[in-house]
Order: C-alpha cells, then structure tokens, then sequence
C-alpha cells in the first residue's frame, strides 16, 4: 500500500456503523459493547471531539477519536484493520489529531489501554506515550488498564487546513 491509496479525513455521520463495528472487534473484544453506532455518532456531531477516518481501497481501514478538552485531550479510540497494519496508518491518524491539540493550545494527550495489550503499548511508546499508572479493572472489571501519556510542547502544528478537508 502506497501513501497515494490512503486519505484520512473527518468521519461523516454515515461512517458510525463501520467505525463502531471496527471497534466491537478489533477493540472492546471480551467486552460489553460500549461504543455502539449511536455513540460514535455522537462524537461526531460533538464539536469538542475529532473522528477521524483513513480510507483505502473505497473503504475505512481505521480510525481515532480525540476528545478536546480545556487543559487536556484525551484519546478515546484507535485502530487499524489487521491487513493494513504496520504501514504507519496509525501514526497518521495520531499525529493529525495531536496537531489539532497543538493548535488548540492543549499539551497533554492522555489515553487508557488494555494491559494485555502488549503492541499498542508498544505502539504508543514509539509515538512518545509514557505509562503513568495501571487501572485495576478499569475495563468492566474485566482486564485493568495502563494511562498513558504524552507532553506535546515540543511539537509544532498546522491541522487547521486539515480541519476543512471535512466533506
Ligand atoms: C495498535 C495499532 C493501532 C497500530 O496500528 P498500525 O497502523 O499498525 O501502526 P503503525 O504502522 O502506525 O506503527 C507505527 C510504529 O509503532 C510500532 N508498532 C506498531 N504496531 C506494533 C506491534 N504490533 N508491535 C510492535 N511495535 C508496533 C512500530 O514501531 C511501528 O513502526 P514500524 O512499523 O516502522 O516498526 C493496531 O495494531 C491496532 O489497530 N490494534 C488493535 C486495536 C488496538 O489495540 N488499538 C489501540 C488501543 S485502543
């Protein structure tokens, strides 16, 4: 897959399906479903949050969903279908929604994920996402979770001309 198959773009009200299927198996797998269609339509339509969508091949091979907050953002969901992984897909995703915290004026990008979830975390190191604590049971008393965190002062941003590529 080349950087010209993929585009990554604001989800559209349309996409919720896919985007919360997406999630019930790739992400809350063992888990009651909690971010149902309804749900992810509402983060769309919420102005304090981002849902972002990559698409190849005239389909959504992943998505993010940041949410803005005053002092912090906190990053709700994230994945990646398993055929499109390890092309950096991911990290595009996270960057672009980082940017828009930058411009923002928000340093700090928090985020939970499952303890056994030993190549996010590791993912989320490679992207500069520190462990700040574990959560016993954090996931419906079913696996803990590990917060992680990242300072973003450091970075740059310009995803404001981003912002409008919302279609
Ligand atoms: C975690 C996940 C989102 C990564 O997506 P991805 O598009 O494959 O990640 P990228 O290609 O952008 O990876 C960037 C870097 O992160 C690291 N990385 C990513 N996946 C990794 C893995 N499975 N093992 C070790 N390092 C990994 C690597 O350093 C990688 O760079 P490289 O491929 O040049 O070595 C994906 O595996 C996924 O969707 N998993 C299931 C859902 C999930 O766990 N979501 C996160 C918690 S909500």
């Amino acid at each position: 897959m080349t950087d010209s198959d993929l585009s990554l773009k604001l989800a559209r009200p349309s996409d919720a399906t896919a985007i919360a299927n997406m999630s019930r198996v790739l992400i809350e797998y063992g888990l009651r479903w909690r971010w149902t269609a309804e749900r992810v339509a509402a983060s769309i339509r919420d102005p304090n949050v981002n849902v972002l969508v990559a698409r190849a091949h005239g389909r959504i091979v992943g998505f993010a969903i940041m949410r803005y907050g005053d002092d912090s953002a906190h990053l709700d969901l994230l994945a990646v279908a398993p055929a499109y992984r390890r092309f950096g897909i991911a990290r595009q995703l996270l960057e672009w929604l980082e940017k828009c915290a930058v411009v923002a004026g928000i340093f700090t990008v928090a985020l939970e994920v499952r303890a056994g979830n030993e190549a996010a975390q590791m993912f989320y190191r490679r992207m500069g996402y520190r462990p700040l604590s574990d959560l016993p049971g954090y996931y419906q008393g079913v696996e803990s979770a590990r917060r992680m965190e990242r300072d973003l002062s450091a970075k740059g941003s310009d995803c404001g001309s981003a912002r409008l590529q919302q279609s």
